[in-house]
């Protein structure tokens, strides 16, 4: 299948890399705001990087061009060429100074990428987002990371509407104008690439908080939103205070301007965006009270607002030379961001949820036709590439390495990176060299982590000798074929492990004569190889790749014994629940009918007696008993129903359900539904997470009573946890009481889009064939609209991501119905249509009448006229 438009978009490789022939020493714009027209004029100081004389090519899309001079004198037409995207300038000497006014049109703009409108004409205000090209759609300027120039800001505009005149940078005056107009100025002292640019303009309230960086710089932490929500934005205020610390005492790292601005926006294509001095976040990411946001929700508040702050050292002290770089500050800022809230919050509830999360997103996507390396080698849209391979693969390959130095070794070696890249573009190499030179080990080996796309399947078996008391360990790497890569190398993947006797007790480890403590790390690093441990007494039940050591599939022919030996007594909390995973998976491949299997017994054996000893954590005990989801049981699998895998996970949990038994998971919600406490600390959150996994697992078994406690909890609920579980409950059992409760919950927040988006997203993941017609009738509701990402997300995303058994109709309907969607969105924003339109990977896994109708589906859409690069990337991908 070829795409109608492909051949005309050729892709931009690594390979083709070539430095600068001009960058920017300094920039100045003036901004002249407008809703309709505003008009920016720019000044660049222009440096000449080669010998040889190279035409000044700028990149610039979408603009007018009103006024054009080089060195004060205006261009005649003929010393410059403005075409498709480029503006060509002869002339331009070493040190000339480029002067262009144009015009673009924001509330136009429907892309949410340059300058555009959040909110109403009336009473929205204008922002921009420009990573990864944005900054060509606001002016003409070499448009790529590896120019890094200073910006002098001046906003223009009417005071009446647009009181609030934000920049990137320290402030630098403000003024009075003619007929009711004023001015703003900010510089930012530090060089930075063009997509950490950013302004805002309009109606804002802000809530601040002074703050005395560990270097004794004093500094104002300001967040602005609109002023019906800016109370909701104290809880981010607190975690940015807590990031920045976070940031001195674990990395060293001091904040570096006079201002820190954090902007909430309900229009936002992403989660958020780390401009130089001003932060803007999609509203999700920063807004939270206990009447609207979930306990998740609090927690990822914390996690995007440390994330951003983080990138002001990983990103914009030191960026990327290129876009395929992009891992450098994404995968690192990841990282960094994990390890902060693994301190601020449980470490192994933390793990879980990140490593559940690179099972659901990013395995799929490495194993599919989509698949692409950390640093990928090209592209064709380079939005398309913000994925989770780079994103949360990229923060696993920085974990081996951290793991791999040890803590004072990384640390040494994030000083060297810092000091010898502060200010400049970096690559991974230079990455890789500085932590290892600053440790004397060579890391480049782990650059093929970097190069190679697909998970490896790590491949271990045991061989115990009881006569010489000696197990060995048998340990082999594949990776398989992924598109565009037939042939793959070994990488190294560090193993970390621990040996079990048969009564649960860690055992104490010898390899090579050598004492090595209760656990080690292995490093894999050849196709195959053999580890051996002495006086071992008996044979040994092995935990392999503890903490999730290295981002692999591990195949390891457990039995369901073993496995629950593992779950019951591994001290780690994170291991005990890959054990319980595993045995799930087991219990789950094992189904057939209502015989229940041995597996299927000892997965439920083993955790009834952890319900009902107490003797664990409530989070913990809550994802214990919540197994693998229906999309990590599809990627299992070569012929996916996804009908069928829904059916058969929920009876997997009814057997758990009916194992643990109706009379103690009704004693035990009704122990924890006595606590009313709507507090954040660890203690409640994990009370409620473990209520609402009683009560699902309730519902399996006794759906009245269930439905009767849950309409209960809908009412007397205090917070959006509790309010949202029991909402969830009805809605997707279709009980007599959710009417009743969805229409309570849509006229309580009315006025709360975040909290409507909840309302969308519950109904649009109702499982099985009844979605598709929910689905449209939420399309129809008045509150309904394709042009704000959030909403689309909560109808589309909820329903063709989330809901495998919803979406995945073996008559093609679901299919059908997103791609007409995605042709409608695409013509509006073609990141986010791209975005969802990902949810067809691995239609080719899917059994032959579902694969029939997607492909029939997608080929219809690929056929069509005038898609973007974004979406036409994705299905002319996604078909290969
Ligand atoms: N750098 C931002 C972040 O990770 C993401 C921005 C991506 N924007 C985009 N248009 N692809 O925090
Ligand atoms: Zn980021």
């Amino acid at each position: 299948m070829t795409l109608v438009n492909e051949p005309a978009i050729t892709p931009i490789r690594l390979h083709d890399y070539r430095r600068p022939a001009w960058t920017v020493d300094t920039i100045e714009l003036d901004v002249d705001l407008g809703i309709d027209a505003t008009d920016i004029t720019s000044r660049l100081t222009l440096r000449h990087g080669g010998t040889q004389t190279t035409p000044l090519r700028l990149d610039g899309e979408g603009l007018e061009l009103l006024a054009i001079s080089l060195d004060g004198h205006p261009l005649d037409p003929s010393h410059y060429r403005h075409e498709d995207n480029v503006l060509e300038v002869d002339g331009a000497r070493d040190g000339s100074v480029l002067e262009t006014r144009v015009r673009v049109k924001p509330a136009a703009n429907t892309t949410l990428e340059g300058l555009y409108l959040s909110g109403s004409r009336e009473t929205g205000f204008l922002l921009t987002q420009c990573e990864a090209e944005g900054f060509r759609h606001i002016t003409f300027f070499p448009d790529r990371p590896d120019v890094l120039a200073r910006y002098t800001v001046t906003l223009l505009a009417d005071r009446a509407r647009f009181p609030v005149l934000l920049a990137g940078g320290n402030p630098d005056g403000t003024g009075e104008l003619a007929e009711g107009r004023h001015w703003a100025r900010f510089v930012d002292t530090h060089p930075k690439p063009s997509y950490l640019f950013a302004l805002v303009a309009g109606r804002l309230e802000n809530i601040q908080r002074d703050y005395i960086t560990a270097n004794g710089r004093a500094v104002k932490l300001v967040m602005w939103s609109e002023a019906n929500v800016i109370d909701r934005c104290h809880y981010a205020l607190d975690a940015l205070e807590r990031s920045m610390r976070w940031d001195e005492r674990t990395y060293g790292r001091n904040y570096d301007l006079d201002v820190f601005h954090v902007v909430a926006t309900h229009d936002f294509n992403m989660g958020a965006m780390e401009n130089k001095g001003l932060n803007i976040f999609n509203a999700k990411y920063l807004l939270a009270d206990p009447d609207s946001s979930t306990d998740e929700e609090y927690r990822a508040v914390e996690a995007v607002v440390a994330h951003e702050y983080f990138h002001n050292w990983t990103g914009n002290r030191v960026t990327c030379r290129d876009w395929f770089q992009l891992s450098l500050k994404e995968g690192l800022t990841v990282f960094r961001e994990q390890q902060f809230s693994a301190d601020m919050n449980s470490p192994s509830l933390k793990r879980i949820e990140d490593v559940s999360l690179l099972r659901r997103t990013q395995f799929p996507e490495d194993a599919g036709p989509l698949a692409h390396p950390v640093r990928p080698s090209e592209y064709r849209e380079i939005n398309n590439f913000y994925t989770a391979t780079v994103y949360e693969k990229g923060s696993e390959l920085v974990r081996m390495l951290a793991g791999r130095l040890g803590q004072e070794g990384f640390r040494r070696g994030m000083d060297v990176y810092f000091e010898r890249h502060d200010g400049s573009a970096a690559t991974i190499e230079d990455f890789l060299s500085a932590l290892g030179d600053a440790n004397g080990i060579d890391l480049m080996p782990y650059l093929a982590w970097y190069a190679q796309a697909g998970t490896p399947h790590l491949h271990a078996q045991g061989e115990y000798d009881a006569a010489r008391r000696q197990y060995t360990l048998t340990l082999s790497q594949h990776t398989r074929a992924t598109p565009g890569q037939p042939e793959k190398v070994p990488v190294p993947i560090p193993v970390k492990l621990s040996l079990f006797d048969r009564d649960g007790r860690v055992l104490p480890l010898h390899i090579n004569g050598h004492a090595a403590g209760t656990e080690a790390v292995v490093v894999v690093d050849m196709a195959s190889q053999h580890v051996v441990f002495h006086d071992v007494a008996t044979e040994p039940v092995p935990s392999l790749l503890r903490d999730f050591s290295a981002p692999v599939v591990l195949e390891y022919d457990y039995s369901p014994a073993e496995l629950a030996l593992l779950l019951t007594n591994d001290a780690d909390g994170f291991n005990r629940w890959e054990a319980g995973q595993q045995l799930a998976v087991l219990a789950f491949d094992s189904l057939h009918g209502n015989a229940e299997t041995d597996a299927c017994k000892a997965w439920c054996d083993a955790l009834t007696a952890l319900f009902e000893h107490h003797a664990i954590d409530d989070a913990l005990l809550a994802d214990l008993l919540t197994p693998p989801g229906e999309i990590e049981f599809a990627d299992r699998q070569s012929e996916v129903d996804p009908a069928k895998i829904h059916a058969q996970r929920q009876e997997l949990q009814r057997h758990l359900a009916k194992r643990i038994g109706a009379p103690a998971l009704l004693a035990r919600y009704r122990a924890l539904a006595s606590h009313t406490s709507q507090s954040l600390d660890a203690e409640s959150q994990a009370r409620r997470r473990l209520k609402r996994r009683v009560l699902e697992l309730l519902a399996l078994l006794d759906a009245d009573t269930a439905h009767a406690l849950a309409a209960q909890q809908y009412e007397s609920a205090v917070g959006m946890t509790d309010r949202l579980t029991a909402l969830g409950v009805l809605v997707r059992d279709r009980a007599p009481q959710a009417a009743a409760a969805l229409a309570d919950f849509r006229r309580r927040y009315a006025d709360n889009p975040l909290a409507l988006d909840k309302w969308f997203a519950v109904q649009a993941q109702v499982p099985g064939e009844p979605a598709l017609a929910t689905v449209k009738s939420l399309e129809s509701d008045p509150a309904f609209t394709l042009k704000n990402p959030n909403r689309a997300r909560a109808v589309l995303g909820a329903f063709a991501s989330n809901n495998p058994s919803g979406f995945h109709r073996a008559d093609g309907e679901g299919y059908r119905w997103l791609t007409e969607r995605l042709a409608e969105l695409d013509a509006l924003n073609p990141q986010i249509a791209a975005r969802l339109a990902t949810a067809f990977n691995g239609w080719q896994r899917l059994e032959p009448v579902r694969r029939e109708v997607a492909h029939a589906a997608l080929g219809e859409l690929a056929q069509r006229q005038g898609l973007s690069r974004n979406l036409g990337e994705i299905i002319g991908n996604v078909l290969q």
